[in-house]
């Protein structure tokens, strides 16, 4: 069974100033376990696309299994409880809250799913190990480096376990290097079993992927399965030639 089943999904903006086709009756499926890059130009619906399998909004038309369950068929609260359990969400602008260390940033998806305070602190110190930041628990946002940023989103969006990370260009503000350190993470997930789906520009970033799927004007024009490049190898190797 696929993680991710669409069927014709379709995403049509009525604006007054006419109507948009942002997805156009896209049906893909993504298997458990496996780590797909989308690309394709601006405005081709890639954005559109993630917010429909990430269950932040609904389509037009078109249906969606996520992990069997269909989409449709659920309320808000269902969609949410859905959405808390199965997905995890990581963005360009890492969208961390500036007044919080990042340990209180990571105990956030944990405050909404009602754990208590030691249990939280706990899980979160834990995510925040599994990215490599445990000795940066109690700085804010501003006192790190982007790439720790994205760190801590990304351990935000681990800390309750989801079975799909879901990630908008999430290296699209880092420098190349730190880029393929976050890929690294990906693909080390990925091998854990966390299923990835990545939108990226940069075919440099696809390369670590298992999976490329093109679009274009709201419709899938390819669909390519490739060896992934190993981005731990690529660092080593970066290094060595700098040393
Ligand atoms: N909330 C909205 N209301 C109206 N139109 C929208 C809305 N969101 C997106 N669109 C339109 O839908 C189309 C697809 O947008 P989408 O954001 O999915 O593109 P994208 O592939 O993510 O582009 P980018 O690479 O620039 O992020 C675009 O034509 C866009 O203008
Ligand atoms: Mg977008």
């Amino acid at each position: 069974m696929a993680l991710i089943e669409t069927r014709e999904l379709t995403r049509i903006y009525e604006l007054d100033a006419g109507r948009v086709v942002a997805l156009d009756r896209v049906s893909l499926d993504i298997e458990d376990g496996d780590f797909a890059a989308v690309m394709g130009p601006s405005g081709s619906g890639k954005s559109t696309l993630m917010n429909l399998i990430g269950c932040l909004d609904r389509p037009t038309s078109g249906t969606y299994r996520l992990a069997g369950t269909a989409v449709e068929s659920l309320n808000a609260n269902g969609l949410a409880a859905l959405r808390n359990r199965e997905i995890g969400f990581v963005f360009q602008q890492f969208n961390l809250l500036p007044r919080m260390d990042a340990l209180g940033n990571v105990e956030l998806p944990m405050v909404y799913a009602g754990l208590d305070r030691k249990a939280r602190r706990e899980k979160a110190l834990r995510a925040l190990e599994r990215v490599g930041l445990a000795d940066r628990s109690h700085h804010r946002p501003m006192q790190l480096s982007g790439g720790q940023q994205q760190r801590v989103a990304i351990a935000r969006a681990l800390v309750n376990a989801p079975s799909l990370l879901l990630a908008d260009e999430p290296t699209g503000a880092l420098d190349s290097r730190t880029a393929i350190e976050i890929l690294a993470l990906f693909q080390e997930l990925n091998r854990e079993g966390v299923t990835i789906v990545i939108v990226t520009h940069d075919a440099d970033v696809a390369r670590h992927a298992r999976r490329v799927v093109r679009f274009k004007d709201g419709r899938v024009t390819a669909d390519q399965r490739q060896l992934p490049r190993d981005a731990r190898e690529a660092l080593a190797a970066s290094a060595e030639a700098v040393a």
